[in-house]
C-alpha cells in the first residue's frame, strides 16, 4: 500500500546514526530544492548552505574539535570519540545559516531564522520521504567563531544554525510515539480569556 503525503509528514522523526549511501545528486537537488519553498516574509531569501561530503566531513571534525578546544567550551576525550565515530559513517552534512541582510530593517531577525527553520524542517522531510535519514544538530562547533568563519558564515552577516547529517539509515527507524497535539491547542472564540 502506498504511503500517502500525509502519513509521510505524521510518520517523520530524526534519524542520527546514518552511513552511505548519501542522496544522489537528483535527490540531494530534491531535498535542497525543497528548502526553497519555506515561507519568507519580505523574500528575503535568507537561507545559506555548505555541503561537506565524504572526506571532508572527517576534516570538519578535526576542524570543529581542535576549535572547540582552543575556544575553551568542554569537550571530554569520550565525547570526542563518540562524535567522531558517529561522523566516521556520516557521508554528507549540510552546514545551515541564516544571513542576516543588514539592509533590510523591515522584517526582524527573529523572522529570518523562522523562516531558514522552516526551510530546514522541509529538507528535514524530503530527506524522510525519499527514504533516507536526517538529523539537525547543533553540535560539532556550531556556537565556535572560528568554525562559523571556516564554513564562510561569520558571525556579522550570519546567524550559523548547525548542521543536518544525510544518508542512510544504519538501523531501520522505529516509530515514536507523538504527543496528542491537544494538549497544545485551545479555541478562542472571541470572549475574554478567564485568567486563572
Ligand atoms: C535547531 C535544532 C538543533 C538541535 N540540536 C541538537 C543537538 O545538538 N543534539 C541533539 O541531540 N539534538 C538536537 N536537536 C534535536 C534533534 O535534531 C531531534 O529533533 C531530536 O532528537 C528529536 O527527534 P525527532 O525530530 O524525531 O522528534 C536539535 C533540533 C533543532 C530543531
Amino acid at each position: 500500500m502506498s504511503v500517502t503525503p500525509i502519513e509521510y509528514l505524521l510518520s517523520r522523526r530524526s534519524v542520527k546514526f546514518v552511513q552511505a549511501p548519501a542522496p544522489t545528486e537528483t535527490e540531494l537537488s530534491q531535498i535542497l530544492q525543497a528548502a526553497m519553498s519555506a515561507p519568507d516574509h519580505g523574500k528575503l531569501q535568507p537561507w545559506r548552505f555548505a555541503l561537506i561530503r565524504g572526506d571532508a566531513v572527517a576534516r570538519l571534525a578535526d576542524l570543529a574539535m581542535e576549535a572547540t578546544k582552543r575556544a575553551g567550551r568542554p569537550l571530554t576525550a569520550e565525547k570526542e570519540a563518540s562524535t567522531r565515530a558517529w561522523l566516521a559513517k556520516v557521508p554528507l552534512l549540510i552546514a545551515l545559516a541564516c544571513r542576516i541582510d543588514h539592509s533590510n530593517t523591515k522584517v526582524p531577525e527573529h523572522e529570518r531564522l523562522l523562516a531558514v527553520g522552516a526551510a530546514v524542517t522541509n529538507m528535514l522531510n524530503a530527506a524522510h520521504m525519499l527514504g533516507y535519514g536526517a538529523y539537525w544538530s547543533t553540535g560539532l562547533g556550531t556556537y565556535v567563531d572560528e568554525v562559523n568563519e571556516a564554513l564562510g558564515f561569520d558571525g556579522l552577516d550570519y546567524r550559523f544554525l548547525g548542521y543536518l547529517a544525510v544518508g542512510t539509515p544504519i538501523q531501520p527507524p522505529a516509530a515514536v510515539e507523538r504527543p496528542d497535539y491537544r494538549k497544545f491547542v485551545s479555541e478562542w472564540t472571541g470572549a475574554a480569556t478567564q485568567l486563572s
